[in-house]
């Protein structure tokens, strides 16, 4: 992966290769911990955060269902952030801020451990590729399912949650596809291993509700705003499986990847086999947005204030 120079780590400014942690740091053996993932891109206005306060509301509100309180205010997080950016010279950047129980006790009662906060900055390029941006991605319904509300909390972007996403891209990786769908646990559609998904079908968008125990994706909510600007219905329902097969285009939206459209799944050609209308539209205004191109969504970004020397 690429470097930056400096990680901002319980308040401090430290060089990368120094920001570490004991191997008796609690979030590392029981996953106790909660995380974002975030971009800034290079706008007209100079770099910018999209949707940085959702982002961080989202990271509070993870940690607060963890019972985690978070030892320092959104307000401060967020002008960290932007001083980390300034500091590692980036105009363009994908954010990690992490919450975790760090060292102090071991066992599963983790409220006595201290709770830590780092957040780095780094450039990463998309996530699913730029040619999966392009032409898309091929999807594998996964074997595993999505975890469920009766479990853990689908809802919070929690640690170790992620060993569900992470069997299923290795299961879609090893089979040869670049990502994995999972169903939930009552065998309708959810999410991309990362992502939010999304089929349409006579020009309207259907993507899996809440109830699925889908991540409440940002991406997804500017996603709704920009289909209703755009005059495309977007409903919340449960899908079947096989109304990913018969769909004319599915997509699939997240921070890391940000929209790619998706041409095959299980082996069967999605439409045409390649992005269609609607996918390529969104995608579009999508693309302008993130990049601070559509005044009707400059109130998205959080514009970072740099340093003469670094511009
Ligand atoms: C499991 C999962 N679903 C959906 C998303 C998309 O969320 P967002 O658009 O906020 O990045 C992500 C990425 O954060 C994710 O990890």
């Amino acid at each position: 992966m690429e470097q930056a120079d400096l990680i901002w780590h319980n308040g401090e400014l430290v060089a990368w290769e120094d920001a570490k942690v004991h191997v008796l740091t609690h979030g590392l053996h029981y996953g106790t911990g909660v995380f974002e993932g975030e971009r800034a891109y290079d706008t007209p206005q100079g770099p910018a955060i999209f949707r940085h306060r959702d982002h961080l509301d989202r990271l509070f509100k993870s940690a607060e269902l963890y019972y985690m309180p978070i030892p320092y205010t959104l307000e401060e997080l967020r002008t960290a952030t932007h001083e980390l950016i300034a500091a590692n010279e980036l105009r363009e950047c994908y954010i990690r801020p992490i919450v975790f129980r760090g060292y102090g006790q071991m066992g599963l009662y983790p409220l006595d451990s201290p709770v830590e906060v780092s957040i780095a900055v780094w450039p990463w390029g998309a996530y699913l590729g730029e040619e999966g941006k392009r032409q898309g991605v091929r999807a594998k319904v996964a074997s595993w399912r999505r975890i469920s509300h009766d479990s853990l909390i689908p809802h919070a972007k929690a640690c170790g949650q992620y060993l569900n996403s992470v069997l299923a891209k290795i299961e879609a990786s090893k089979a040869g596809y670049q990502e994995a769908i999972l169903l939930d646990s009552r065998g309708f559609v959810c999410e991309g291993s990362g992502e939010n998904v999304y089929a349409i079908r006579d020009g309207s968008i259907v993507t899996p509700p809440h109830a699925a125990g889908i991540l409440d994706g940002i991406s997804r909510k500017s996603l709704f705003q920009i289909a209703r600007d755009l005059g495309i219905e977007i409903t919340e329902r449960d899908l079947a499986r096989a109304e990913l097969y018969l769909a004319d285009e599915v997509f699939l939206s997240g921070t890391a990847a940000e929209l790619v459209p998706v041409r095959e799944i299980d082996d069967h050609t999605i439409g045409a086999g390649e992005p269609g209308p609607v996918t390529r539209e969104i995608q579009r205004v999508f693309d302008d947005a993130l990049h601070g191109r559509d005044p009707r969504y400059v109130e998205w970004l959080d514009v970072v204030k740099v340093p003469s020397k670094a511009v």
